[in-house]
């Protein structure tokens, strides 16, 4: 297992040029990107679409994949862009929508898992069990139920990759859910990758906020959705990015990460 931290000390106000990025030709790739309606989940298929990837993102809802085409608008109706309508969330539902992507589209080499979103509010003593159920049984039960379908249906050349926060290893006060969310679904990488061992490769990007769509209030040393994007995309070219997961907590550590994963110019 290996824990990629880039040293970020003495670059605090590094930027990142994406018209210099370096998109690896994923052409002979179907990728998966579960949550790819989200705020984060936008700069992954934005990303992997210019990868020249056969792109698939699954949503719950026909209006969410209305109001994303709407977001996409800007670059017209990619041919290689498909989404699915259906629910992940339960083993069944999970394991029903693998196969029928796999059966409409064929075998899927990559899945990238951008799923849920953000809770705080207050301690852990006032959490009712309405928030818990919603925010760690359900989140942490999907992100699994996706793994599970997903694991044995990966080639050798693919990856399983899931984006989390900073949460998952620095507890946030007034965010235990989250925090125990993040950080179960990071060990659930790494037994993945231990199970898994060389039938597929499985990495995790921690980061620090993102910037996206809904944000109304951007700090310049915070990465981008679209600099996410390209580290996953990075991850599912290089064969040695495995078992590992990628600290970029700002742009400094993330301009790092893209250059060793040979995605950014050194
Ligand atoms: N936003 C940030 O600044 C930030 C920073 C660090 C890490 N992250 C990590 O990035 C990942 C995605 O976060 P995000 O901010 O992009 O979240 P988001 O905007 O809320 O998007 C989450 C996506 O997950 C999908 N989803 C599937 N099942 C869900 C469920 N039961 N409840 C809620 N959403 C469900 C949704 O797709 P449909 O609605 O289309 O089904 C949605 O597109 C999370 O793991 C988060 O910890 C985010």
């Amino acid at each position: 297992m290996r824990l990629v931290v880039n040293d970020r000390s003495n670059h605090m106000n590094e930027t990142i040029d994406l018209k210099r990025a370096i998109y690896p030709d994923l052409g002979d790739r179907r990728v998966v990107i579960a949550g790819g309606t989200g705020d984060v989940g936008e700069g992954i298929v934005r990303t992997w679409l210019k990868t020249g990837a056969h792109v698939i993102v699954p949503s719950r809802t026909d209006s969410r994949v209305e109001q994303f085409r709407q977001v996409l608008s800007d670059i017209g109706q990619p041919i290689n862009l498909d989404f699915v309508t259906g629910r992940y969330n339960s083993f069944d539902e999970a394991q029903a929508m693998t196969e029928s992507i796999t059966t409409k589209y064929g075998p899927v080499t990559d899945v990238i898992a951008s799923i849920g979103g953000w809770w705080q509010g207050k301690p852990l003593w006032e959490v009712d069990t309405d928030e818990w159920q919603r925010y760690f049984v359900g989140m942490t039960t999907t992100h699994f139920a996706m793994a599970r379908a997903w694991s044995p249906r990966l080639p050798q050349t693919g990856s399983y990759q899931l984006i989390l926060g900073g949460s998952a290893v620095e507890p946030v006060p007034n965010a235990s859910i989250i925090s125990m969310q993040q950080a179960a679904l990071l060990m659930m990488r790494r037994v993945l990758s231990a199970e898994a061992g060389d039938r597929h490769r499985v990495a995790a990007q921690i980061l620090g906020p993102v910037v996206t769509r809904a944000r109304k209030r951007i700090d310049p040393a915070w990465v981008s959705n679209e600099e996410v994007g390209l580290a996953s995309a990075g991850i599912a070219a290089d064969a040695g990015a495995k078992d590992a997961d990628y600290v970029s907590y700002d742009k400094a550590q993330m301009q790092e990460t893209l250059k060793g994963l040979h995605v950014y110019p050194k």
